[in-house]
């Protein structure tokens, strides 16, 4: 152990905020009742579905019959019937033939990308893609070449540089990517990887239940044209957990070889029901996303007029980018004085002299809560 060495300024402390010590507010209720609280405006939760007394009793009520945990992986005594239940449909709303639960999205990546790459793939993957599925190349021992942000013309000449090299070829993209806020143009990308005839795996965790048809992701509308999905229940859904969505054939073989499907603790039927009863809110309730991204637009366009930083993002993930890493940790305790939770991302997360405040827009962060942003902003120095 004593050979790990970390270095200085890669350091980082657990307890950022002084969550703890003080409760902090979802949703945006009544400015003047939570003077004494943080609006939380950082957590993935867009919804506020982690708090819904409908998800949480679903929660409950399945862990007194089912257990907390469900005990062992999904080939011993792990499967329950909310397993299934949630599987089937989620299938049957993004139109997959093939759900896979996972106990997080972490996982759910490992397992997608070893699940279509392998010693013999090349991974062409998007600069900017989480961590999660990084790893993934790196388990599935494929060699690693990565295309700038987005760029069209650079994935396309990426694809030209290795097609005719006899290996196989996976593409990997986010369709919104959790730092910059920016979406994938997904439907040229898929158009590529179809005219090259290379495979296509798309990250979904920050677009699913917001972005694309009924809030059925970016993919909804190109499932012939993409091998694969994934999507996570801790963000919009509240809950905790993941997916995979992919054709029978994929799943079979996933369900048959993936290690990290296989060999871990079934996803809990407390987390199973709570993403169950979420889903069905997300389905009754068509015009959330639709709300909360025009909601964000607001949000931005107020802050570009009233502070002089950029502000990158087109959907719920806004970043007001302040530039030195000392500098966006000096607003992040600004704004947490002022009663707002919202974190001071750094490199290695994001690039050098990028350093910024990630701010997650969620559902009901009502205008009161933007003006008192905006005055809190106003007064930073
Ligand atoms: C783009 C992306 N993919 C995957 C994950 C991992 O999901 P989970 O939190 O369910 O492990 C995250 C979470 O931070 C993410 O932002």
């Amino acid at each position: 152990m004593n050979k790990v060495k970390i270095p200085k300024n890669r350091l980082r402390k657990l307890k950022t905020f002084t969550l703890g010590q003080k409760p902090y507010e979802l949703q945006g209720v009544n400015p003047k009742k939570v003077k004494n609280n943080f609006i939380d405006l950082c957590s993935n939760d867009y919804f506020g579905l982690s708090r819904d007394n409908d998800v949480i009793k679903a929660s409950y009520e399945i862990s007194l019959s089912e257990g907390l945990g469900s005990g062992s992986s999904r080939f011993i005594t792990g499967s329950r019937p909310i397993h299934k239940l949630l599987e089937t449909q989620l299938a049957e709303w993004l139109n997959q033939e093939k759900v896979l639960l996972f106990p997080s999205g972490f996982q759910a990546n490992i397992a997608a990308v070893q699940g279509l790459a392998n010693r013999n793939s090349i991974v062409i993957a998007d600069k900017f893609i989480h961590n999660s599925l990084l790893v993934g190349v790196k388990a599935a021992g494929s060699k690693l070449v990565r295309f700038e942000h987005n760029d069209l013309k650079d994935l396309e000449n990426k694809i030209l540089k290795f097609n005719s090299s006899q290996k196989s070829i996976l593409i990997i993209v986010e369709s919104l990517y959790s730092m910059e806020g920016s979406i994938a143009p997904l439907k040229e990308i898929a158009g590529i990887c179809k005219r090259y005839n290379v495979e296509l795996l798309v990250d979904e965790a920050h677009a699913i239940g917001i972005l694309g048809t009924e809030g059925k992701g970016l993919s909804f509308d190109l499932s012939d044209e993409i091998t694969m999905l994934t999507g996570t229940f801790g963000k919009s859904f509240g809950s905790g957990g993941a997916f995979i969505a992919c054709n029978s054939k994929i799943g079979e073989h996933l369900i048959q070889t993936s290690g990290a499907f296989r060999y871990t603790t079934a996803l809990s039927p407390a987390l199973s029901a709570g993403a169950l009863k979420s889903l069905q809110k997300i389905k009754n309730n068509n015009e959330w996303g639709i709300n909360l991204l025009m909601s964000s637009q607001k949000w931005k366009k107020e802050i570009l007029r009233n502070l002089s930083y950029p502000v990158k993002g087109e959907s719920q993930i806004l970043s007001i980018i302040v530039g030195q890493e000392e500098k966006a940790i000096l607003l992040q305790k600004h704004l947490e004085k002022n009663g707002f939770l919202a974190i001071a991302i750094r490199p290695p997360t994001v690039p050098v002299n990028e350093s910024r405040i990630r701010l997650t827009i969620r559902r009901d962060l009502n205008l009161d809560i933007l003006n008192n942003f905006i005055s809190v902003l106003k007064t930073f120095k």
